[in-house]
């Protein structure tokens, strides 16, 4: 057994030349008999990571990550060894009858193989089944060519409801892996299974070697409207370990090549506005999957430029998107511009209405990001004379607070800059930065979750304020309420903001709240302009899209209320069981105890 696992994972890694492994995630350029490419694993600027073929090995000379072909899948994918030596098993062609399944969970090999055939049956529905003509006709007038819907792999899935089901049905399929990708879910009342992608144009969303690893569904134009409320214009894949939309690319396989060429890669914000600089031949382009740029995405892109140029819809980015590039520019080792777009058209509008110039030239004349804020703050307040220039740097220096580190030639860089266009003596600068940076800590140690005066499994780790994380039902209430605004009332009248121990989603739930108390629709589109902070929001969408999962939101409400009741009760009780102990005269006691009676009477009720 021992031995046959052993001889397996030779047998791999022979097969799997480790050039051409790491070639798939990185761009690796030969040097003599060796191959260079920018480390994926730190902040690399410049070529420091190795790949010798002779003995089959990596090694950064700047972060001192080194191993073998199996190592760097696990390290890249964040993956156990049982599952790199599946994946590059399959890749080879090597069967995998002697690896043992492991009982719990579905390998991500197999999801992989879920979502090929998925892509594949919503490839051919476009192309063949009569109920696509509308989706052909669609695409058709969003000026998009058969070609491009081909290399995109883009498909359509009809709107009966049980399509996918059925033809899972015929091919053997599993439909409990089909739900655990997000592709299907329980039918409420009764049995089976229904669609989750109904009437939608689908764009399969691929990683950098091109494997299918979820799915955005476009609502098509001409798709009936329910009465009460509109469904989302698109949609997505279950987040699964192969699907996480905050650090997707779109397009990032298509792209590669491209980037290389042009010395830089840009990342826009829509499905379509990839789709179209690729027709035009501006093939550089890759969009996010509606979250804001972050540290996760440079970890992607690394392997591919150094580069990047962020492309906003004109305004719609904002000041917000502004503030998050920068925050992502100051913690990264990364050259990061900002292109802004002509008439204040999205990059697929501007496309098709001017062809591809006007958009390579925006490419171009990028502006450093760092440059391009400090010249938007201080635009904002140049009217205030002194006082703007003070403010400007206000904002400059809250961003730039967000940073951890303490000093580098960087952050020199950046003070001198500031001192220097706004006429400040650096010194002030330097003082000031660092104040918001002690500022920060100290307000970070506040949110800190404090220890909660129940013992529960559910408190999170105190020394980990940024990740602690929050309960299930917490996570679920904001769910529904993002998702179904009309619950809103009901979660005031039950739930007071205290009761929601995270520090983040009470912020939330409070702004809910304060909208609803103002007669204002508690829903995202009212919420957005009073959250001061990238971070919150693109949680708060995440949040979004997991609520319009749930097949009824008003039953998992009340039993998300029900849990909320649950523990202020359990609350309570603990708090009298604490008086009881420092209790010291009889009626105290009896009286402590009548109460603790009568709670647990309720409780069962
Ligand atoms: N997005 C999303 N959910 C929504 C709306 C948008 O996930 N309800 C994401 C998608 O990744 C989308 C991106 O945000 O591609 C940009 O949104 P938008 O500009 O509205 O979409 P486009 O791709 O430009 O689509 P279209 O041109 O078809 O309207
Ligand atoms: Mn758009």
């Amino acid at each position: 057994m021992h031995d046959d696992r052993a001889a397996l994972k030779q047998q791999v890694k022979d097969a799997s030349d480790i050039a051409d492994v790491v070639g798939r995630y990185i761009s690796l350029r030969p040097l003599g008999p060796t191959f260079k490419g920018i480390c994926p694993f730190h902040d690399d600027h410049r070529p420091s990571f190795d790949v010798d073929p002779r003995r089959q090995r990596y090694r950064c000379w700047s972060c001192g990550k080194h191993g073998d072909v199996f190592d760097f899948v696990q390290e890249f994918e964040k993956i156990s060894f049982p599952e790199a030596l599946e994946l590059l098993a399959r890749q080879a062609g090597i069967s995998l009858e002697k690896i043992q399944k492991k009982p719990t969970g579905p390998s991500r090999a197999g999801m992989l193989d879920v979502m090929r055939w998925a892509a594949e049956q919503f490839r051919e529905c476009y192309f063949e089944a009569p109920e696509a003509a509308m989706a052909r006709k669609y695409l058709g007038e969003r000026k998009l060519t058969g070609e491009t819907v081909r290399a995109f792999g883009l498909g359509y899935a009809p709107g009966t409801g049980g399509w996918l089901v059925q033809r899972a049905l015929i091919a053997k399929i599993s439909a409990d892996m089909l739900e655990t990708v997000g592709l299907i879910a329980k039918r409420n009342e009764g049995s089976g299974y229904y669609d989750r992608f109904r009437d939608r144009v689908i764009f399969p969303i691929r990683d950098i070697q091109s494997r299918t690893v979820g799915f955005g569904g476009r609502i098509l134009p001409s798709s009936p409207v329910s009465a009460d409320r509109p469904p989302p214009k698109y949609y997505n894949s279950a987040e699964t370990s192969l699907f996480s939309k905050s650090d997707l690319l779109y397009g990032i396989d298509a792209a590669r090549q491209a980037a290389g060429k042009a010395g830089y890669l840009a990342i826009v914000e829509g499905y379509t506005d990839v789709l179209m600089a690729h027709q035009h031949g501006v093939g550089q382009v890759v969009a996010t999957m509606g979250t804001a740029l972050n540290a996760r995405h440079i970890k992607k892109l690394r392997g591919v430029s150094s580069r990047v140029v962020l492309v906003f819809d004109a305004d719609a980015g904002g000041d917000a998107g502004v503030d998050r590039a920068l925050e992502v520019f100051v913690t990264h080792d990364l050259d990061l511009r900002i292109a802004t777009l002509p008439e204040g058209l999205d990059p697929c509008d501007l496309l098709v209405a001017r062809g591809p110039e006007p958009f390579r030239l925006a490419l171009e004349q990028a502006v450093d990001v760092f440059e391009y804020k400090l010249q938007r703050a201080w635009a904002k307040h140049a009217a205030n004379g002194v006082d703007g220039k003070r403010l400007a740097a206000e904002e400059m220096l809250g961003i730039m607070a967000m940073s951890p580190s303490e000093s580098s030639v960087k952050t020199d860089l950046m003070v001198n800059r500031i001192a220097q266009r706004l006429s400040i003596k650096e010194e002030t600068v330097w003082t000031r930065l660092k104040e918001l940076r002690a500022n920060r800590k100290t307000s970070e140690s506040r949110e800190a979750p404090r220890p909660a005066a129940v013992a529960s499994s559910t408190v999170p780790p105190v020394s980990e304020p940024q990740t602690a994380r929050a309960a299930r039902h917490e996570i679920e209430l904001l769910e529904l309420l993002l998702a179904e605004p009309a619950l809103v009332p009901g979660a005031v009248a039950e739930i007071p903001p205290t009761d929601v121990e995270h520090p983040g989603l009470r912020k939330v739930i409070e702004a809910l709240y304060s909208l609803h108390a103002e007669g204002q629709p508690p829903d995202l589109d009212h919420l957005q302009p009073r959250l001061d902070n990238v971070r919150v929001w693109d949680k708060c969408r995440e949040l979004y899209d997991r609520g319009l999962d749930y097949p009824d939101r008003r039953f998992t409400f009340q039993k998300v209320l029900a849990r909320f009741r649950e523990r202020s009760m359990e609350r309570r009780k603990q708090a009298i069981l604490t008086q009881l102990q420092g209790a010291v005269d009889e009626s105290t006691n009896l009286d402590l105890l009548r109460q603790l009676r009568d709670l647990t009477s309720r409780g069962s009720h």
